[in-house]
């Protein structure tokens, strides 16, 4: 199994690039099944996910060919399978939104329930609910979702989510693009990745207004087309390498990231010390000698400060002067970075969903544990960071969403290689 070795120490300095977004490119590819013509996806991060998320789509009849550069071509001219089985399913819960595509094109899909995972339950109750307000009939049993639509196919609705997901935002989206008249959903997620998705079935024939704000409306078609979308630039591995190059006292710009997507992010930065700015095509973030200071944060949904920012934004905590106090919200068990923080000499305590951290003057190296996509990059900060040798073991964890992630740090000066023996 692969290993990441970090020597920490080193400031990172340069430009790093920013890939497309993993949380959008999942659902772009999704809204490939609403469509029997070719879609293409540019900026398309290659990642462990996409390529699953592939898979998948194979399975259920879609050609799926990577193309130049960072282009995925996708065309379900027919829709060989609409069921999804568990093994395609549980490993990556953004493979259930292609319940709502499948449906909506086929009139009837099985998919097997996602399952818990790492951080927390994750039910999918929001994602049915929704499809039940198109009209779904759904019957849920022995680990799977069987979903059938009205003789005529979905009709548009009303979809009134109690919290706004991310996650049933998307699929209620992609349902409604396929179903018969006008959709509105309220209380609707305010993600970028739903502003990307929104921009994609407008392209394809679906008008969608709204997207951004708590009201999304979606003029059902009974047919689409295809298109070719560029996948929005990734806030959560732009906010990943800002806290990186923080934490190891660097400046750098990242090339394609977007000054709008990390505002929550980008105050806590700045009053914690970092300088952080618009730049050319970009964001430059730099710390030159001062030490960090402690800000509290807490998780909330976009505008927020992003839940997939809370692991590495500690990671950088751990070495500020005073106490940090994070609050996770989103997800109730997002903690698990926090013990192997610990071992490079992090001083934190857990009570429930708050963290309290103590900053100290350094971390030392120390061989640690990934336990989820997140958490694992958090460490990989703090290796950047502190003195001596970091060994991240479980690495197929940063797989699933980073792209050539030692490249791009050891493009700046960071020393980390991955061993595999
Ligand atoms: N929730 C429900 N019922 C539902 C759906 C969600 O109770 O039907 C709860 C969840 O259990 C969770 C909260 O609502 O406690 C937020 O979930 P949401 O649906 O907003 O998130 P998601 O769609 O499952 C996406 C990202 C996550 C990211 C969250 C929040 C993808 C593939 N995943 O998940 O990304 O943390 O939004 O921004 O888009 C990651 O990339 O590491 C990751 C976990």
């Amino acid at each position: 199994m692969d290993r990441i070795i970090i020597q920490g120490g080193a400031r990172l300095e340069g430009r790093i690039p920013i890939s497309g977004a993993k949380n959008s490119a999942l659902k772009l590819m999704a809204a490939a099944l609403l469509t029997d013509e070719p879609v293409t996806l540019a900026n398309m991060p290659r990642l462990a996910d996409s390529r699953f998320m592939g898979h998948l789509l194979a399975e259920l009849g879609v050609s799926v060919e990577e193309g130049d550069g960072a282009e995925l071509r996708l065309h379900a001219a027919t829709i060989a399978a609409t069921y999804a089985p568990y093994d395609l399913v549980r490993k990556m819960r953004a493979t259930f939104n292609v319940l709502g595509p499948l449906l909506a094109r086929e009139g009837h899909a099985r998919v097997s329930l996602p399952g818990g995972c790492a951080i927390g339950a994750r039910p999918v109750d929001l994602h049915l609910k929704a499809l039940e307000a198109l009209g779904a009939q759904i019957e849920v049993s022995e680990g799977y979702v069987d979903a059938k639509a009205p003789a005529g196919g979905l009709v548009g609705g009303e979809i009134d989510l109690p919290f706004a997901s991310v996650g049933a935002t998307e699929h209620a989206m992609l349902a409604a693009a396929l179903a018969r008249g006008e959709s509105v959903i309220e209380n609707a997620a305010c993600e970028p990745e739903i502003a990307d998705l929104a921009a994609m079935l407008t392209a394809m024939g679906a008008p969608v207004e709204g997207a951004g704000s708590s009201t999304i409306r979606i003029q059902g078609q009974s047919r689409l087309k295809g298109v070719r979308h560029h996948v929005v630039g990734d806030r959560i591995e732009t906010a990943t390498y800002a806290l990186a190059v923080a934490a190891t006292g660097g400046d750098c710009i990242l090339d394609g990231a977007q000054w709008a997507h990390n505002k929550a992010l980008w105050r806590a930065m700045i009053d914690a010390g970092v300088t952080v700015e618009p730049a050319d095509q970009g964001v430059r973030v730099a710390r030159n000698g001062a030490r960090l200071q402690a800000v509290d944060i807490e998780t909330q949904p976009y505008p927020g400060f992003p839940t997939d920012a809370q692991a590495q934004f500690m990671a950088l905590m751990t070495l500020a002067e005073g106490t940090s106090v994070i609050r996770e919200t989103i997800f109730e068990n997002r903690f698990m970075h926090a013990p192997e923080l610990t071992r490079l000499g992090a001083d934190i305590s857990v009570h429930g969903s708050e963290a309290v951290v103590r900053g100290v003057p350094r971390l030392r190296g120390a061989p640690v544990m990934a336990t989820d996509l997140r958490a694992s990059v958090s460490l990989v900060i703090a290796g950047l960071a502190a003195e001596g040798e970091t060994v991240v073991n479980r690495v197929y964890h940063l797989d699933r969403g980073f792209e050539r992630l030692e490249a791009k740090l050891s493009g700046c000066g960071a020393h980390i290689e991955r061993r595999s023996d």
